[in-house]
């Protein structure tokens, strides 16, 4: 099978496991559904007919990826309220579809390459790849993306025949970040065109869409979606130009809810907003409609008036000699 790589814009197109449960998933659930309280092995044993030196065995084995257990000879075993680890089998919790696929890294360059990598080597979609921090994060139109640790960096890769309208990719996945994050924190982010999320007026969100396709059998086999989310992260962290234009939900690293579980969200709908029609929603929170902005295109600057979305998710702008075009990829600034 022959694959090419190509980025899809709105004209274009560790340690692994399966989604299913072993002892150490079971176990890690159950704790995390009694966060806080001690469980006892011999309860833990019971509920998943194994011995407790198999229940021991998975304790110390989440205990060496991180997971603030603790251990009472008489009381059993706790994770303490308010850990904060993400891993395959915490994410695996949160994700509705049950055939997805986890791969965890600690630190890795990026989601996005290491998707692709994956894939080529003969793994199927759908899967997630995540990290807890990426080194060579990567952003649209060959930049870096800052990756560092509190944020969220993941890729989901779908297959091709998944993707209804593979045009409006990014378009839907930009709306399902901000749905899946507003239900979690209640704060309200807006869309600049295409994808990418504001709050308070500095990105917080950005999206990298990518495709392999067949060229053999023509057409577009799987498709990766690269998410990352500036949850956590103080603004400190990020290099002085990357702090000029960005911002973080919780600067504080105070979220009130798991990055597992703002990942799954995101992957949960993500898939859901496919076999939707979501372009009013989507025009709804893009707020450059009708504003004046820039058209950016080979080094060039035009200005222009923004003037709508219209349905094939292309950005339709009036430039000053009244020309009218309808812009369906690159870059648009904000005039200030
Ligand atoms: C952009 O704003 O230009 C897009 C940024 C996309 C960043 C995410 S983080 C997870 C995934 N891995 C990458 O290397 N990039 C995407």
């Amino acid at each position: 099978m022959l694959i090419a790589i190509c980025q899809l814009s709105t004209n274009t197109l560790a340690f692994k496991y399966h989604n299913s449960m072993n002892v150490k998933t079971e176990v890690l659930h159950y704790l995390m559904d009694n966060i806080g309280s001690f469980i006892s092995g011999t309860a833990l044993s019971e509920s998943f007919n194994c011995s407790r030196m198999a229940i021991s065995k998975a304790v110390a084995s989440l205990q060496s990826e991180g997971f603030p257990i603790d251990v009472s000879k008489r009381l059993g075993y706790k994770l303490n309220a308010g850990a904060d680890v993400l891993s395959t089998a915490s994410l695996l919790k949160e994700l509705e579809d049950s055939n997805i696929d986890v791969y965890c890294y600690n630190e890795i360059d990026s989601t996005n390459k290491k998707a692709k990598e994956l894939s080529l080597n003969g793994i199927k979609p759908p899967f997630v790849v995540v990290a807890n921090r990426q080194t060579g994060g990567r952003g649209r139109l060959g930049r870096a993306f800052s990756s560092p640790e509190g944020g969220l960096y993941f890729s989901l890769v779908l297959s091709g025949k998944d993707i209804i309208n593979p045009d409006l990719l990014t378009t839907s996945a930009s709306l399902a970040v901000s749905r899946a994050l507003e239900r979690l924190s209640g704060i309200k982010t807006d869309i600049k065109w295409v994808n990418d999320l504001y709050l308070n007026g500095k990105k917080v969100v950005g999206i990298l869409s990518e495709g392999l396709v067949n060229i053999e059998e023509g057409g577009l086999s799987e498709v990766v979606i690269g998410i990352g989310v500036n949850l956590n992260v103080n603004p400190e962290q990020y290099p002085e130009e990357v702090r000029a234009i960005a911002t973080s939900f919780y600067p504080d690293g105070s979220a009130p809810f798991s990055r597992s579980k703002a990942i799954a969200e995101c992957v949960n709908e993500v898939i859901k907003i496919q076999n939707e029609d979501f372009l009013d929603e989507y025009r709804e929170k893009c707020f450059i409609l009708g504003q004046s902005l820039y058209v950016l295109r080979n080094g060039n600057k035009r200005e222009a008036l923004a003037l709508s979305i219209d349905d094939f998710g292309h950005l339709v702008v009036k430039y000053e000699d009244n020309t009218i075009e309808a812009l369906s990829s690159g870059e648009v600034s904000l005039k200030l």
